[in-house]
């Protein structure tokens, strides 16, 4: 059984105690929401310390949005994956469309990331995506393909089994406008075969979620789909309320 994973990204929004705030109101109505259901937050680095301290001893955890590609060093303005381990992170996003659009992240940047992540006991949520006129060229899958193959095919048996992806569809990101369901499945289901094609039946144990306008309203839908594993969810991961109705779209079983 994959695990059910609903990870906010909460990108550049709430200063530090409204996040807080916010991480308190998501652990007050947690036990609302099946134990089953593993809760990510991934706050701004400004807000990771107040968050993880007001999360002690829940079982939501806690990711970053980002890291630095080198593990320590004259490197201005950058966050080691080692001082986010040493908080008390869990996960990190890495290779979000908005990281690869406006600060040119490239496969190889992000093969640095990836192997700084594990050697800190850190695990990738590895974000891939098709911008629009992809999408329109019939190209998503391509796309996906060589996002994957750039990166996941480098990883060791053991990093694999600690990785989780995210598909989010450029277009649908921040825009009200989803993948159907359908589009989410066939794309997820083409992510598990190609991963299958490097690392045979674990791929069958990889979290893949969906990213791109995900809501209450839409998630039970999404959810029901056979390799749609969950959500990485941007604006409705600002109300704790919507976040943790989301995670109420699962099937119950
Ligand atoms: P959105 O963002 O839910 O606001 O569309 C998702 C994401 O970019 O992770």
């Amino acid at each position: 059984m994959r695990k059910k994973i609903v990870a906010g990204n909460w990108k550049m929004n709430t200063l530090p105690a409204e996040g807080v705030e916010l991480a308190e109101n998501i652990r007050a109505d947690r036990n609302q929401v099946c134990s089953c259901v593993n809760f990510i937050v991934c706050p701004p680095f400004t807000h990771l310390g107040g968050v993880i301290e007001a999360l002690r001893g829940s079982d939501i955890e806690v990711g970053a949005q980002n890291c630095a590609a080198e593990d320590k060093g004259a490197y201005t303005g950058e966050v080691s994956a080692a001082m986010l381990a040493a908080l008390g992170c869990r996960y990190v996003i890495l290779g979000h469309s908005e990281r690869r659009q406006y600060y040119g992240e490239t496969s190889a940047t992000l093969n640095k990331k990836m192997a700084q992540a594990f050697a800190n006991g850190l695990q990738p949520i590895y974000c891939v995506g098709e911008n629009l006129e992809e999408r329109e060229a019939g190209r998503h899958f391509e796309v996906v393909k060589t996002q994957i193959e750039e990166v996941i095919y480098n990883l060791t048996p053991a990093q694999f089994a600690r990785t989780v992806i995210a598909y989010e569809p450029v277009w649908a990101i921040g825009t009200g406008k989803t993948a159907t369901a359908e589009q989410a499945q066939e794309i997820h289901a083409y992510i598990r075969t190609i991963l299958r094609e490097k690392f045979g039946a674990a791929a069958d144990e990889t979290p893949i979620l969906y990213g791109g306008s995900c809501k209450p309203s839409n998630a039970p839908e999404l959810f029901a789909k056979e390799d749609v594993d969950g959500g990485l969810i941007g604006g409705a991961a600002l109300k704790a309320a919507d976040f943790l109705a989301i995670g109420k779209g699962f099937p119950q079983k």
